[in-house]
C-alpha cells in the first residue's frame, strides 16, 4: 500500500509539472500562422475532365486501382471546416478538441495536429491512439463514460485531461488525486436536441453527465475532497442546428461556472449539424461563433478571467470530406422499386440504417442520360437500405456510386458482420491519393479466432 501510495504520490507530481510546462509552452493562435491553414484550395468533389474529381484526382480511377468498397477522405475539406471554425471563433481563446470516435485513422488524427486542433477521446484505446499519432497528453481530453476506475487512472498516468461524468467517480477521483490533478466535469444541462432521439444526450433522461440539479452535491464533494476543477463540458447532442440550443447550453454552463473557482476553460461539446443532402441546412457557424464568443466574453469579464473556450465537433470536421465508393452488382426490378445492388452495406456504413440518416447518392461513372428512380441496397443479409427513392443517372452493372458524407461515423462504426472485409481507405492531401488503411484480408477474419479440437 505505501510503495503504491508513493508511486502515486510521484506520478501526480510528474502529470503537474508536465501540465504546467505545457500551458507555459502553448501557443494560442498557432492556426493564424499554420501553413496547412493558408494554402486551402476549397476544390471538392467537382466534374472535370468528364470525370468526379476531388483536388484533380479522379473517383472512378481511385476505384478501379484500389478496389471497392472504398473510403475516400478529402484532406483539404477538412482543413478548410478547421479554418472555419477557427475564423468563426477568432475573438476568444479556442481550443478545438475533435471527436476522434468520428474518424480515428491515425493519418486523419496527424492531419488534425497539423492543422492545431487538440482532440477528444472516449475510451483509453482512443487516448493510446492519439498519442500515437503524436498528440501531447495536455492536448487530449478524455471523456468517459459508465467506465471502470481502472481506465481513469490509466489516463491519469498518461496525463490527459480527465472529464468526469458521475459523482461517485468524482468521489473516487478525489479520493486519489484531490488537491492534485485537475479535472473537468461534465454537467447535464437538461436540454433536448439533436438529429434524432439516439443522438440526443443532454436530456433529463440521458445516461449522460452530472445533472445540472445535482449542482449542490457536486460542491460538497469538490470541497471534501479539495478537488482541482479547472473545466466545465456540456455536450446535448449530434445534428444541432440552432445557433440558440448553443446559447442555452452556454448560459447554463456560465451560471454553473460561477459557482467554481480557478476555472481555466468551459467545452461545450461536439454536434454542430453538417448538410446531408442539397438545399439541407447546416449550424450557420459564424452565428453561433459570434454569438457565443459575445457572450463567452461578458461571462470572462464578469468571472473575472480570460478563460479558453473548448468545441470537441466530429461531423463539422470530417463529414463531409468522405465519400463511400461502392460497385453496382445487381440492378433489380421488383413490383414496388428498382434495386441497385451494391458491394457494401450497413457493416461500412451503418448510419442509414441505425438513425434513418440521409446520405446523397451520386453515380460517378455517368455524367449524362436520363435519370430514373432507384433505392440502394446493400449486399447484407437482412434489410440494409442504404437509400431509397433516389434520381440517379441510369444504373448498369459495375456502375460506381458515391455515397456522401461518410467521414464522420463511416469506417469508424463499421463491422465485419455476414464475415465481410472492412474497406481500404484514401486520404487525398495536396492533389495526391495517400491509402492510409488497406483492405482486410480473409486472414483478418481468422485472426484471433482459436480453432479448438472438436
Ligand atoms: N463530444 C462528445 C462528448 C460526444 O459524445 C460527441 C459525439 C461529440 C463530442 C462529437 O459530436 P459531433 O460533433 O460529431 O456531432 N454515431 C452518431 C453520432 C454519435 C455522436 C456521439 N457523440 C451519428 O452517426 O450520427
Amino acid at each position: 500500500m505505501r510503495k503504491f501510495c508513493r508511486v502515486g504520490f510521484l506520478n501526480v507530481r510528474r502529470i503537474i509539472l508536465t501540465r504546467l510546462f505545457w500551458q507555459v509552452c502553448e501557443q494560442p493562435f498557432l492556426f493564424l500562422f499554420n501553413p496547412y491553414l493558408c494554402r486551402l484550395k476549397f476544390n471538392f468533389m467537382e466534374i472535370r475532365d468528364n470525370q468526379y474529381q476531388i483536388q484533380g484526382v479522379s473517383l472512378t480511377r481511385l476505384a478501379k486501382e484500389y478496389g471497392t468498397p472504398l473510403y475516400v477522405y478529402d484532406g483539404e475539406k477538412i482543413l478548410s471546416q478547421v479554418k472555419k471554425l477557427q475564423d468563426a471563433f477568432s475573438s476568444v481563446k479556442l481550443r478545438i478538441k475533435y471527436a476522434t470516435k468520428a474518424l480515428s485513422n491515425i493519418n486523419i488524427l496527424k492531419l488534425m495536429k497539423k492543422a492545431g486542433t487538440g482532440v477528444d477521446a472516449v475510451s483509453i484505446e482512443e487516448v493510446k491512439l492519439c498519442m500515437h499519432a503524436g498528440f501531447e497528453p495536455h492536448e487530449i481530453m478524455y471523456t468517459p463514460n459508465s467506465v471502470s476506475f481502472d481506465e481513469i487512472q490509466e489516463a491519469v498516468n498518461l496525463g490527459v485531461m480527465i472529464n468526469i461524468d458521475n459523482i461517485p467517480m468524482l468521489e473516487h477521483f478525489g479520493t486519489y488525486y484531490g488537491n492534485g490533478v485537475p479535472v473537468c466535469i461534465r454537467l447535464n444541462p437538461h436540454i433536448l436536441a439533436g438529429g434524432n432521439a439516439k443522438i440526443s444526450v443532454g436530456h433529463i433522461d440521458s445516461k449522460f453527465g452530472i445533472s445540472i440539479l445535482q449542482l449542490k452535491h457536486v460542491h460538497k464533494v469538490v470541497e471534501a475532497y479539495d478537488l482541482n476543477v479547472i473545466g466545465l463540458h456540456v455536450h446535448t447532442g449530434s445534428d444541432i442546428l440552432d445557433a440558440e440550443v448553443f446559447l442555452k447550453g452556454a448560459e447554463i454552463l456560465f451560471d454553473a461556472a460561477m459557482e467554481f473557482k480557478g476555472l481555466k476553460f468551459l467545452d461545450f461539446g461536439g454536434g454542430f449539424k453538417v448538410a446531408y443532402k442539397q438545399g439541407d441546412i447546416s449550424t450557420d457557424i459564424k452565428e453561433v461563433g459570434n454569438k457565443v464568443s459575445k457572450a463567452f466574453k461578458e461571462f470572462c469579464e464578469e468571472y473575472g478571467s480570460e478563460l479558453e473556450i473548448w468545441f470537441e465537433p466530429g461531423k463539422f470536421l470530417v463529414s463531409e470530406s468522405g465519400y463511400l465508393l461502392v460497385k453496382v452488382n445487381i440492378v433489380k426490378s421488383t413490383p414496388a422499386s428498382t434495386f441497385v445492388g451494391v458491394d457494401s452495406g450497413l457493416n461500412h456504413l451503418i448510419r442509414p440504417m441505425m438513425y434513418d440518416a440521409y446520405h446523397d447518392v451520386v453515380n460517378i461513372s455517368k455524367l449524362e442520360g436520363p435519370e430514373r428512380v432507384y433505392t440502394i441496397v446493400g449486399y447484407i443479409c437482412e434489410t440494409d437500405t442504404i437509400a431509397a427513392d433516389r434520381k440517379l443517372r441510369e444504373v448498369q452493372e459495375a456502375d460506381i456510386i458515391a455515397i456522401k458524407n461518410a467521414g464522420a461515423y463511416g469506417f469508424s462504426m463499421s463491422s465485419n458482420y455476414n464475415s465481410r472485409l472492412k474497406p481500404a481507405e484514401i486520404l487525398i492531401l495536396n492533389g495526391k491519393p495517400y491509402l492510409i488503411r488497406e483492405r482486410e484480408t480473409f486472414e483478418d477474419i481468422l485472426r484471433h479466432q482459436l480453432e479448438i479440437e472438436l
